[in-house]
């Protein structure tokens, strides 16, 4: 049925993982907690949204999954249950596969892509688990319906739904960077996937440059044609779009506000008094550039003598993919990294770097971000990076600085496009929080990296209005310009 006059219209947001986290507590029983985020909060509002996506645990009974279903539909999901693929289809081609070459990686070379086998069963598995996504939307679709289908997990979604019925309204959105022609063009199914998400309405990408990326991509790939509003290709136009992901920053200044979160950061400055504090916030993954952060720090150790024992690296590196074999590998290289520097740098009453392999909840990290002196955002590439949105929304107290990799998405909408070159920093001031996301004024400094920029960076540090961001590479070499 089409909404009626007045009614909001029915969107289905579909995604690989839905924004809920579920456990079971008997044989029918589950607990369920949604998961705030910046997508939930903003689409809830404009639409009568229903999630679509795999419910994060594996359930191989039915009685389980009715029971489950039955719960979730309560909170407006859907769940799709992937058990039969869900190894090849989410291990292997999404993060095995996908996830590297989207964020510039290139295609692994390692033992478990080598061969023609492995890679076809995932690519299957892959197509398969699309499949059961669709047959989920078949059964909940209604006349009239938007269908909103999320990130690199759900590429050949748009397609199967077109084939189903060419009337849906059609939309795919990229949380993840697209990288350059020259680095997709290494993916065997390159042509498929862009087919497929081609035959959607509307694309959305977070930065100009992704979008910038897919239609070079496209237009070198499938000779299809690139205009300002997207892609032509026989007269069918598929749009493209930049729509960059925010946060709720009220939420974050909220919980700041909290007695119980006062005294968390009460209890954070006491127990690292006299040290400055800059923090880490990362899923552990090999983009994040948390062993580039690590080899930056040791590096400021080394040089700065003074500094040990006066700074301290508080690193929360959220466990994520553990089934898939780059991402055991970088954890290992991780604590490599952290036994060495903390042996050499370290005393029985302090070290330096304190790592965690979990992930904190959301009061304690807003505490967290609250009392932090920098926040090191070292991404090797990235989406967006929410972190470091989510940091200077924090600092409504303190006046610390955000060290951004400009490789981050994130580094293009805090930068408004600046660039970085050799010998120059761009500073960009925010005045108040994100509470005023549009209302942003910049300052632009051309300078050297001498000694004028501390000054200029202390002096900034100490506008109680203003929050520093710097765009940096990795982080290397900059922590000493800053302290
Ligand atoms: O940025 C891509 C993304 O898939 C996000 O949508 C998601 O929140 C994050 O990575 C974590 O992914 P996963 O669901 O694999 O834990």
């Amino acid at each position: 049925m089409t909404p009626a006059c007045g009614e909001r219209p029915k969107l289905l947001v579909v995604a690989n993982r839905l924004p809920v986290s579920a456990k079971r507590t008997g044989e029918n029983s589950w607990f369920l907690e949604m998961s705030p985020g910046g997508l939930v909060s903003g689409v809830t509002a404009q639409f009568d949204t229903k999630w679509v996506g795999w419910p994060g645990v594996d359930v191989y009974d039915e009685v389980g999954k009715n029971a489950l279903s039955k719960a979730l539909a309560e909170m407006k999901c859907i769940p799709v249950f992937l058990e039969e693929v869900f190894d090849q289809y989410y291990n292997g081609y999404c993060n095995g596969i996908l996830w590297p070459i989207l964020h510039h990686m290139g295609l692994p070379q390692d033992d478990h892509h080598d061969t023609n086998k492995t890679s076809q069963t995932q690519y299957d598995a892959y197509k398969k688990a699309n499949r059961l996504f669709l047959d989920v939307i078949i059964d909940n679709y209604e006349e009239g319906d938007i269908v909103w289908c999320h990130d690199y997990h759900l590429m050949f979604l748009p397609q199967y739904l077109k084939e189903y019925n060419s009337k849906i309204k059609v939309g795919w959105f990229l949380h993840s960077p697209f990288p350059s022609s020259e680095v997709y063009k290494t993916l065997p199914s390159r042509s498929e996937l862009l087919r497929s998400v081609l035959t959607a309405d509307l694309l959305g990408f977070h930065t100009y440059d992704f979008a910038r990326h897919f239609v070079s991509t496209c237009t070198r790939i499938l000779g299809v044609e690139g205009t300002h509003e997207g892609i032509v290709d026989q007269g069918r136009v598929t749009r493209v779009a930049v729509f960059p992901i925010g946060i709720d920053p009220d939420r974050f200044i909220r919980t700041c506000k909290l007695p119980e979160v006062i005294q968390q950061m009460n209890e954070l400055k006491e127990r690292f008094s006299g040290k400055k504090v800059i923090l880490g916030v990362d899923r552990l993954d090999m983009i994040k550039g948390i062993p580039q952060k690590y080899l930056g720090f040791e590096k400021f150790l080394e040089e700065n003598p003074n500094w040990r024992h006066k700074v301290v690296l508080v690193q929360i590196a959220v466990p994520t993919r553990n089934g898939v074999p780059e991402y055991q590998k970088v954890k290992t290289q991780v604590h490599g990294l952290v036994g060495r520097i903390n042996g050499r740098f370290g005393s029985v009453s302090s070290l330096p770097i304190h790592h965690l392999d979990c992930s904190v909840n959301f009061n304690y990290l807003c505490a967290l971000y609250a009392i932090a002196d920098v926040m090191l955002v070292t991404s090797l590439r990235d989406g967006m990076n929410l972190v470091s949105y989510e940091f200077v929304a924090c600092q409504e107290a303190e006046k610390g600085v955000l060290v951004l990799s400009e490789f981050a998405g994130a580094g293009q909408s805090l930068g408004a496009g600046a660039l970085l070159s050799k010998n120059r920093l761009i500073i960009l001031g925010f005045f108040g929080t994100l509470t005023e996301p549009m209302h942003r004024r910049t300052k632009e400094m051309d300078l050297k990296l001498n000694p004028e920029v501390k000054g200029t960076l202390e002096a900034l540090c100490n506008d109680p209005k203003t929050t520093v961001v710097v765009l940096s590479r990795t982080g290397r070499n900059i922590l000493d310009q800053i302290f």
